[in-house]
């Protein structure tokens, strides 16, 4: 009989830390409820007390999920525990996060405390939030490079004051993975009351090595794995849920099984890449484009005698149809529909008439529709009429021995406003242009453009990410002509700052 793994998508907290990435309450809602399908055991929703946005996404989100624990943050602080346990009242199940920051660094530098006291606190701040929930899980913030004598004490405490979890987080990505096991073997040896709780992983990026600290920590006890989609997160990211997943699920010999709905992930990842404007980077293990993609001639022959050869997950498994054809000029609503909700997105009439639409427009230009084109399709598709800035109109002259010159005409508000400005390149001069006619102060931080399959005729994809009085936005468009998709992916970060 395999053990249980639990998961703990931590997207909507965690993940969505990411400066730029932020969603409305929503688009929460629909991660949430995708979140669900995919058979995640807890989701922690977010941090209440931190924002008004975040209270209401945790109370929309206990209101429309009921399988998974629904869980809060908090710090070790009363008020935050007060408001959290607040937020979670429409909750099914429900758990508290608390917890307080247990390396020597953080005690003396960040709280200005000594280990004893921090000990306390820990203590107080768990025994408060069993008031309201009777499942409640501590972090030990730091534990990466917290000496693991005293850890064990922290942990100790906090599981005799009624903690059901205790988290271990490598906050900072530093622990190699030997060290990170030991660290979850010694809470294991040396903790007595330890079988009363279950100990989980949380870890970090920034040295490429959450998902081997993760494994780590699971081969060496931990039965909880604390993870988000893709990866995402601060810096360089927490811990990927698709990776931990398919590695328990492709490695039995660890007699671990976790109730993912492995099907799931291909869409429920392209979600939240498209919902948080994070494309996910082609080679990325599970979900990447080319991450069942053998272009070599020796590899493709060898996968054409038998997919073991080369493959050691079928695509399916993760739900990447394969025996999907390209869409074409010819397709219809009901096969653009079935391929959009493989891809997990689920379109009222009203969108699947626009999208299909613009699906059309494409297939003139271009001959098979990719995967790739109808996220971008879909992407671009969300009401762009209803926006305050519209474009109406863009032309530019450019080429070789040209001083590259746009002229573009936007909508603001009902008025047509137009410039004409000169720039390095084309795109330099339409975003000039556009500076000009918005009210708007904005900094361009980042512009990346990408062709998303092969060919001329390919649409270009373009993120881009402007700042406006310290906060950020992002913008996205997709159109054959890169030019336009700059200046209106430009528009859509303008659309954002209110
Ligand atoms: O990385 C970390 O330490 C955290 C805690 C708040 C759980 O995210
Ligand atoms: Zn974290």
């Amino acid at each position: 009989m395999s053990e249980r793994l639990f998961i703990f998508d931590t997207t909507l907290r965690d993940g969505e830390q990411v400066p730029g990435c932020q969603l409305n309450t929503v688009e929460k809602i629909e991660v949430a409820k995708a979140l669900e399908l995919l058979g995640v055991d807890i989701i922690e929703a977010g941090f209440p007390v931190s924002s008004p946005g975040d209270f209401q996404s945790v109370v929309e989100i206990s209101k429309a999920v009921s399988k998974p624990i629904i869980c809060a943050l908090t710090r070790s602080v009363e008020k935050d525990i007060d408001v959290a346990a607040e937020a979670l009242k429409f909750a099914k199940n429900k758990r508290i996060h608390t917890g307080i920051g247990t390396s020597d660094v953080h005690i003396r530098y960040k709280f200005n405390s000594n280990r004893e006291e921090i000990i306390e606190r820990a203590v107080r701040a768990v025994k408060y939030a069993k008031k309201y929930v009777e499942d409640v899980e501590f972090y030990a913030e730091d534990a990466g490079r917290t000496d693991n004598e005293y850890l064990a004490k922290v942990v100790e405490a906090v599981i005799a004051a009624g903690a059901t979890v205790v988290n271990i987080p490598d906050t900072t990505g530093y622990c190699l993975p030997e060290e990170y096991g030991a660290k979850i073997r010694y809470l294991v040896e040396n903790v007595k009351n330890i079988h009363k709780a279950v100990i989980s992983t949380h870890c970090h990026n920034d040295l490429g090595m959450a998902t081997a600290n993760t494994v780590s920590g699971i081969i060496n006890g931990a039965r909880q794995a604390e993870v988000t989609i893709n990866g995402i997160g601060e810096r360089a990211g927490n811990t990927s849920l698709e990776e931990v997943v398919m590695i328990i699920k492709s490695r039995k010999h660890l007699g671990i099984d976790t109730g993912i709905n492995t099907r799931n992930i291909f869409k429920t990842s392209r979600l939240v890449s498209s919902l948080m404007n994070m494309p996910v980077q082609p080679n990325k293990a599970i979900v990447g484009r080319n991450a069942f993609a053998h272009s070599s001639g020796i590899h493709q022959d060898g996968v054409l005698k038998n997919r073991e050869n080369y493959e050691i997950i079928d695509p399916v498994e993760v739900g990447i149809d394969e025996s999907s054809i390209a869409l074409t000029a010819r397709s219809g609503r009901a096969a653009l529909k079935h391929r959009l909700s493989i891809l997990g997105y689920e379109l009222n009439q009203e969108q699947l008439d626009e999208v299909y639409n613009k699906f059309l427009e494409l297939a003139d230009k271009k001959k098979d529709i990719k995967d790739d084109d109808l996220e971008v399709l879909v992407g671009i598709s969300e009401n762009r009429d209803k926006k305050r800035i519209k474009l109406e109109h863009l032309q530019v002259l450019c080429g070789a021995s040209t001083i590259p010159v746009a002229t573009v005409s936007l909508n603001i508000e009902g008025e047509t406003v137009t410039r004409t400005s000169a720039g390095t390149g084309p795109v330099d001069a339409a975003f000039n242009a556009i500076k000009e006619l918005v009210h708007h102060k904005f900094k361009l931080e980042e512009y990346l453009v990408q062709a998303i399959t092969r060919g001329s005729d390919d649409l270009g994809k373009v993120h881009i990410q402007i700042e406006n009085r310290g906060k950020y936005y992002y913008g996205f468009s997709g159109n054959t002509d890169i030019v336009t998709a700059s200046v209106e992916a430009l528009i859509d970060a303008l659309n954002k700052i209110v």
